[in-house]
C-alpha cells in the first residue's frame, strides 16, 4: 500500500477520533488531508476546540506542544516527526526567561511582564504564564503588546527580537528611548530606565536571510509589484515592503486580490509555491527561495507512520513514540499564557 492510499484508508476508518492540523508552511501533499490549516494562532484556537480524541500536528515541535496544553485532559497529540523544532523557539529557554526578567528588575527596579512568542517551548510559556503574562503570534502581536504597554509596565519580549522590533516600531515606540535589549550574557543594551520594551536576541534563521536589496530587485525587474512579508524579516524588509503579517493574512491578501496582479512574498518558499500554484488568476513570485528545513520533514510517509501508530493505540496498543506530552504542571501555567492572548485577542477593544 503507498503512503497516500495507507493515510485515505486510516482516515477512513477514524474519521471521527483523528483531527489532522497542519500549519501553512507544511507541503501540499500534506495540507490536502488536513481538517485544519491555518497560522499558529488558528491552529491553537482550532485544536483546543475540536472533539477528536487524536490530534495529529503537521507542523514544529512548540505547534504540537501548544496542542497539548490546550487540549482537554482526554485529546492526545502527536507529531509525525518529533526533530521538527523550531531554531528560533530553541534561542530561548525557561531559566533565561527567568534570569532576564530578574536582571530587568535589578536595572529599572520594576517588574517586566514577559510577551513570548507563540514559537517557544512550553515550558517558556508556563513561566510566562506564572509571572502574568501572555503568548502572542504574529497576527496578534501588536493587540497584546498595547495591551500591557497601556499598564505602565515594562514588556519583555521574547524570543523574536524582529518581530518584538517591527511590533514595538508599530506601536509608535522609537529604538533609542524607548526600547532597549536584553542578550544571554544577561546585559541590557539601552537605557534600562527609560525602555518600555526589552527585547531578547532570537531570530528565525529563515526569515532573517531576506533582505531590503531583494525587495528592490523584484519591485525594479516587475514594475507594479506588491511586495508583502512575514514580520519575522528584519525592520528594513519590513518598511521596504508593502504590507506585513502572519501567514494568514498573506495568504488572505493573495487570495482576495484583483485577477493579474502580481506579488512579491517574503516567507518560508513551499508556502510562497502552494501560494502560486493556488492562485492562477495572480503571479506570485518568491522574493528569495528559502524554505524551512524543519517544517518539510513531515512527508506522507511518516503521516501514514503516525496513523498507523494511532490506529494500533486504538486497537488497544501501547506504542506512542510520537506522542507529545507536557507535563501537568507546565501545562497549567502555560495553559495561563495562551488564555491571555486568546482573550485580549479576541476582545472587542
Ligand atoms: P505564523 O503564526 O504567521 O503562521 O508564523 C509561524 C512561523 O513559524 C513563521 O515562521
Ligand atoms: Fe521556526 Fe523560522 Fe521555521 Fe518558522 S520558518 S518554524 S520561525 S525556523
Amino acid at each position: 500500500m503507498s503512503p497516500d492510499e495507507e493515510i485515505r484508508a486510516l482516515i477512513a476508518k477514524h474519521r471521527s477520533r483523528i483531527a489532522i492540523a497542519a500549519h501553512h508552511y507544511q507541503r501540499p501533499e500534506i495540507v490536502k488531508y488536513a481538517d485544519s490549516v491555518g497560522d499558529s494562532y488558528r491552529l491553537a484556537v482550532d485544536c483546543a476546540a475540536g472533539q477528536a480524541d487524536f490530534i495529529v500536528m503537521c507542523g514544529v515541535l512548540f505547534m504540537a506542544e501548544s496542542a497539548a496544553v490546550m487540549a482537554d485532559g482526554r485529546q492526545r497529540v502527536f507529531i509525525p516527526d518529533r526533530s521538527a523544532g523550531c531554531p528560533m523557539a530553541d534561542m530561548i529557554d525557561e531559566r533565561q526567561l527567568s534570569k532576564a526578567l530578574d536582571c530587568i528588575r535589578e536595572a529599572c527596579g520594576k517588574e517586566a511582564v514577559p510577551v513570548v512568542y507563540m514559537n517557544s517551548t512550553a515550558a517558556v510559556k508556563a513561566v510566562c504564564g506564572r509571572a502574568g503574562g501572555s503568548v502572542c503570534t504574529s497576527s496578534n502581536a501588536e493587540k497584546i503588546l498595547r495591551h500591557f504597554l497601556k499598564t505602565g509596565a515594562p514588556v519583555f519580549f521574547a524570543p523574536d527580537s524582529r518581530l518584538g522590533y517591527n511590533t514595538a516600531v508599530g506601536c509608535g515606540l522609537t529604538e533609542n528611548s524607548d526600547i532597549a535589549r536584553i542578550g544571554s550574557d544577561m546585559n541590557i543594551d539601552g537605557d534600562a530606565q527609560q525602555a518600555k520594551v526589552f527585547l531578547w536576541e532570537g531570530y528565525c534563521p529563515i526569515h532573517n536571510r531576506f533582505t531590503e536589496d531583494q525587495v528592490k530587485t523584484i519591485r525594479r525587474e516587475h514594475p507594479g509589484i506588491s511586495v508583502i512579508v512575514h514580520p519575522e524579516c528584519n525592520y528594513e524588509v519590513v518598511h521596504s515592503a508593502d504590507g506585513f503579517g502572519s501567514t494568514e493574512f498573506l495568504l488572505r491578501t493573495v487570495k482576495e486580490a484583483a485577477p493579474g496582479t502580481v506579488w512579491g512574498v517574503g516567507t518560508e518558499s513551499s508556502f510562497v509555491e502552494r501560494l502560486s500554484s493556488d492562485c492562477p488568476d495572480k503571479t506570485v513570485l518568491p522574493l528569495a527561495s528559502y524554505p524551512c528545513a524543519d517544517m518539510n520533514k513531515i512527508t506522507p510517509e511518516k503521516l501514514a507512520a503516525v496513523l498507523r501508530e494511532i490506529d494500533g493505540i486504538i486497537r488497544g496498543g501501547t506504542s506512542a513514540v510520537n506522542e507529545v506530552t507536557v507535563d501537568p504542571q507546565t501545562a497549567a501555567d502555560a495553559r495561563k499564557a495562551l488564555g491571555r492572548m486568546v482573550s485580549v485577542t479576541e476582545a472587542n477593544v
